[in-house]
């Protein structure tokens, strides 16, 4: 059973505040799948979550890299890994699994890692639950509605 957790309503204006609900509600999630058409605002929402997180490398969309590793610093003060997938390009699970797709998935089943996938439903049946299935769509032009469901 699917259950809901948290809906969001945001602009440019207030992604900020939205990433930090995000994640204080959310935190003890390993695998996040976000999924919503192109330019939906997957990745501008993962990237004002990684500034809230403080992570300090380059975050981008990894359409060409298809997997960007990410750090930031925990509440325990140890290095927290974020593995940011773009599936969009992904022809079929063999090719998931050689792009390396499962390992990273491995180490979030396993809490040494968090997965913020984009495309995830190019390669679903990769996904183990329970993970988070994160919905994103234009309201106007200049607004989204996150829904956000954990699948179990
Ligand atoms: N509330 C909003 N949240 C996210 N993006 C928004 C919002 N309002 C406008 N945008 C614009 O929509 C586009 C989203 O692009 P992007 O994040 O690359 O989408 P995706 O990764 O889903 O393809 C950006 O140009 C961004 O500036
Ligand atoms: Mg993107």
């Amino acid at each position: 059973m699917n259950k809901d957790l948290l809906t969001l309503y945001y602009t440019l204006d207030n992604i900020d505040e939205s990433a930090r609900q995000f994640w204080e509600a959310l935190h003890n999630y390993s695998v996040f799948a976000f999924s919503g058409d192109m330019g939906a605002g997957k990745t501008t929402f993962i990237h004002h979550l990684c500034d809230y997180l403080k992570v300090q490398d380059v975050v981008s969309s990894p359409t060409f890299a298809l997997i960007n590793e990410y750090h930031f610093t925990g509440p325990d003060s140890t290095d927290k890994t974020i593995y940011h997938l773009d599936w969009y390009r992904l022809k079929d699970g063999a090719e998931a699994i050689s792009a390396g797709m499962e390992d990273c998935l491995d180490m979030a089943g396993k809490g040494t890692a968090f997965c913020f996938i984009e495309w995830p439903e190019k390669a679903i049946y990769l996904l183990n639950p329970p993970y988070l299935w994160i919905n994103i769509e234009p309201v106007s032009i200049t607004q989204r509605i996150m829904t956000i469901k954990e699948v179990r």
